[in-house]
C-alpha cells in the first residue's frame, strides 16, 4: 500500500516521517479538538460548517486557531490532491501544543499543533448504509461538555468495543433512561405518527453537522422534526431509527438491544433521507 502524505504544522510529509513532541498536550492530556470532513468526488462536504465548529470547540478551551479558513481549505485540498483521494474523510486535529514539559496548567506561550490526514473509504456504497446497523446501549459515562469536539475519545472507544463484543455494530449512549447520542454519531427515531425526533442541542451532545443538514432536508421533504430526548423503549417501538455523521451520512439502525426495529429492515424515510443527503452533499461540496 502506498504511504500517505500527511500535514504536520505547515509541512506535507510522508506518514512514516511525521513527528510531534512527546510533550504535546494532545498526547499527554487529550488537550485538543478535531474535525472529520467527508469527501465525495474529491470535494469536501460541509467544509465551512466543520470549520465553524472547530473554531467554537477551540475557543471553549482557549486554544488559538492560527490558521484562517482559506488556508485551512487550501491545506485540505492539497492533501486530497497529494493523496488522490476521491471518497473518504479528512481528519484534522488541533492541540494546544507543547510547553516542553508535563504541567497541568495551560502554557502561556505554546504554538498549537495542527495535523491532518486523509482516510480512503467507500461512503456512498457502504454496506451499512444500505442494510443498516445493529446497536446496543451503553451508559453515557463521558464528561459533561460533549458539545466540544475534543480528542478524548477513550470512552466512545470502550463503548464501541462493548458493542463489538456483543456481536453488533455500534453503541448508543444512555443517561437517565434517555438516549443522548451514538458513540460517534447523532441518534434519531421516526415515530409512528411520522415525526422525526432527535435530542435537542445542549452540553449533552455534539452538535452534528450532518444532523443540521438532515434537519433542513427533513423540512424540505415535509417532515416535522421534534428536538427532544427519547427513551430506549420509545426507540425500540419506533417506526424507524437511524444515525447521522460525516463518516456514515444517514445510516439505518435495524436493531436496538436485541429488539428489531421495523421488523429488522431499513425503513423508507431513512432511505429517502440518505439519498437526498448524498445528492445535496455532492451538489454543495467544495
Ligand atoms: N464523529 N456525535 C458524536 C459523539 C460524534 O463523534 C460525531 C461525529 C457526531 C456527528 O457529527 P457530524 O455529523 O458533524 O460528523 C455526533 C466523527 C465522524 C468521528 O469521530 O469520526
Amino acid at each position: 500500500m502506498t504511504q500517505r502524505t500527511v500535514f504536520v504544522n505547515g509541512d506535507y510529509v510522508d506518514e512514516r516521517e511525521a513527528c510531534i513532541s512527546v510533550f504535546d498536550r494532545g498526547f499527554l492530556f487529550a488537550d485538543g479538538v478535531y474535525e472529520v470532513c467527508s469527501v465525495l468526488d474529491g470535494r469536501l462536504v460541509d467544509f465551512e460548517a466543520h470549520m465553524r465548529r472547530l473554531r467554537r470547540s477551540a475557543s471553549e478551551l482557549d486554544i488559538v486557531v492560527p490558521w484562517d479558513d482559506p488556508s485551512l481549505l487550501e491545506i485540505h485540498r492539497e492533501l486530497l490532491r497529494r493523496n488522490a483521494l476521491e471518497e473518504g474523510m479528512v481528519y484534522l486535529q488541533l492541540t494546544r501544543g507543547s510547553s516542553g514539559d508535563r504541567d497541568f496548567h495551560y502554557p502561556e506561550m505554546a504554538t498549537p499543533t495542527l495535523v491532518l490526514f486523509t482516510q480512503a473509504k467507500a461512503l456512498v456504497d457502504a454496506a451499512s448504509g444500505h442494510r443498516g446497523i445493529r446497536v446496543v446501549t451503553q451508559p453515557d459515562w463521558r464528561w459533561a461538555r460533549r458539545d466540544i469536539k475534543t480528542v478524548q475519545l477513550l470512552y466512545p472507544a470502550m463503548a464501541k468495543m462493548a458493542a463489538r463484543n456483543a456481536g453488533v455494530d455500534d453503541a448508543w449512549m444512555v443517561e437517565e433512561g434517555f438516549v443522548t447520542e451514538g458513540a460517534s454519531n447523532n441518534a434519531w427515531i421516526l415515530t409512528a405518527e411520522g415525526r422525526l425526533v432527535t435530542r435537542e442541542l445542549s452540553h449533552d451532545i455534539l452538535p452534528g453537522i450532518t444532523r443540521a443538514v438532515v434537519c433542513e432536508l427533513a423540512d424540505a421533504l415535509g417532515l416535522v422534526v421534534e428536538e427532544r430526548a427519547f427513551t430506549v423503549e420509545e426507540a425500540q417501538s419506533a417506526a424507524e431509527c437511524f444515525v447521522t455523521s460525516a463518516s456514515s451520512f444517514v445510516t439505518p439502525v435495524i436493531e436496538l438491544d436485541g429488539v428489531a426495529i421495523a421488523e429488522g429492515h431499513p425503513g423508507e424515510v431513512v432511505r429517502r433521507l440518505r439519498e437526498r443527503y448524498i445528492e445535496e452533499s455532492r451538489r454543495r461540496a467544495l
